[in-house]
C-alpha cells in the first residue's frame, strides 16, 4: 500500500525538454522524453498531492487527476513554473525540476525560415544565456519550499552533483549518469540523490523511473514542514 505522506500538500514537477526556436519552423532541443517527470507527477498524486506538471514538448498522454502546463521554451517554462510554485492558494510545498530545460537559446527569433545561401557556407548561430529556472527558484525566499534540481552527468558523476548542489541551492538533487543509451526514453533509470543538508547520498540502484520518483518524494517527504505549520 502506498503512503499518502503527500495528502494535503500541492507539488510542481517540470518535465520534458525545452525547444529554443530559430525560426518558425527550427529549433535547438535535447532529448528529453519526459518519462522521469511524469513518473515523478504520478507518484506524487498517487501519495496524495495535488500535482502542476509543467510539461515542455512531451509526447505522453496527460497523466489523470493532473493538471498539465504545456510549454514549449525555457522562457515560457520559466514562466508557467515560478507561478506554479507561488501559486494562487500560497506557495507549493515543494517544486522539482526534472526537465531538461536549454542551458542556451538562439540570439534573435527569425520570424521567416532562414534560407540557405547558394554557394555561401553555413551562417553561424549565436545563442544566449537562458534564465536558470531551478537556481531561481532556490534562491527566492520561500518559506518551506522543497526544491529539487536534476543533473545529468557523464563522468566524475559525485565531484559534479556536489559542485552543482551548491552552485544551483537547492535542497536535494538527483544525478543521473548519461550516455548514449542510458537514459534518456527509457523506462529505468538510476541515481545518486545528493542533499543539501548534510544527509549522506541516497544511492538508487538501476529500476523503474517510478521507484525512484518515490525515493524522491520519500527524500522530500522528510524535509517538509509539518502539515499546517507556515
Ligand atoms: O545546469 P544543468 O542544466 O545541468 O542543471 C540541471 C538542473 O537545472 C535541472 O533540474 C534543470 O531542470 C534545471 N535547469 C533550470 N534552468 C536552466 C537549466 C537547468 O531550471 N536554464
Amino acid at each position: 500500500d502506498l503512503p499518502r505522506d503527500l495528502a494535503g500538500r500541492r507539488v510542481v514537477v517540470s518535465a520534458g525538454g525545452t525547444r529554443e526556436a530559430l525560426d518558425p519552423v527550427r529549433f535547438l532541443g535535447n532529448r528529453s522524453s519526459g518519462l522521469q517527470g511524469y513518473a515523478l507527477a504520478r507518484t506524487a498524486a498517487a501519495r496524495g498531492a495535488r500535482v502542476t506538471l509543467v510539461a515542455a514538448n512531451v509526447a505522453l498522454p496527460d497523466p489523470a487527476g493532473i493538471g498539465v502546463v504545456a510549454v514549449e521554451s525555457a522562457e515560457d517554462m520559466r514562466k508557467a513554473v515560478l507561478e506554479a510554485a507561488q501559486g494562487p492558494g500560497g506557495a507549493a510545498d515543494a517544486v522539482v525540476m526534472a526537465a531538461a530545460v536549454a542551458d542556451f537559446r538562439p540570439a534573435g527569433y527569425r520570424n521567416s525560415k532562414i534560407k540557405k545561401e547558394p554557394g555561401a557556407g553555413p551562417a553561424p548561430i549565436a545563442l544566449v544565456q537562458n534564465p536558470d529556472i531551478l537556481a531561481e527558484l532556490a534562491a527566492r525566499p520561500r518559506g518551506g519550499q522543497v526544491v529539487v534540481g536534476f543533473a545529468a552527468e557523464t563522468d566524475d558523476v559525485l565531484a559534479n552533483g556536489r559542485a552543482k548542489l551548491a552552485r544551483k541551492g537547492c535542497d536535494l538533487l538527483v544525478v543521473n549518469r548519461v550516455g548514449a543509451d542510458l537514459t534518456f526514453g527509457r523506462p529505468d533509470n538510476e541515481a545518486v540523490i545528493l542533499a543539501a543538508d548534510g544527509a549522506a547520498p541516497t544511492e538508487v540502484p538501476r529500476g523503474a523511473k517510478e521507484a525512484l520518483a518515490d525515493v524522491v518524494w520519500d527524500l522530500v517527504a522528510a524535509r517538509l514542514a509539518p502539515p499546517g505549520g507556515s
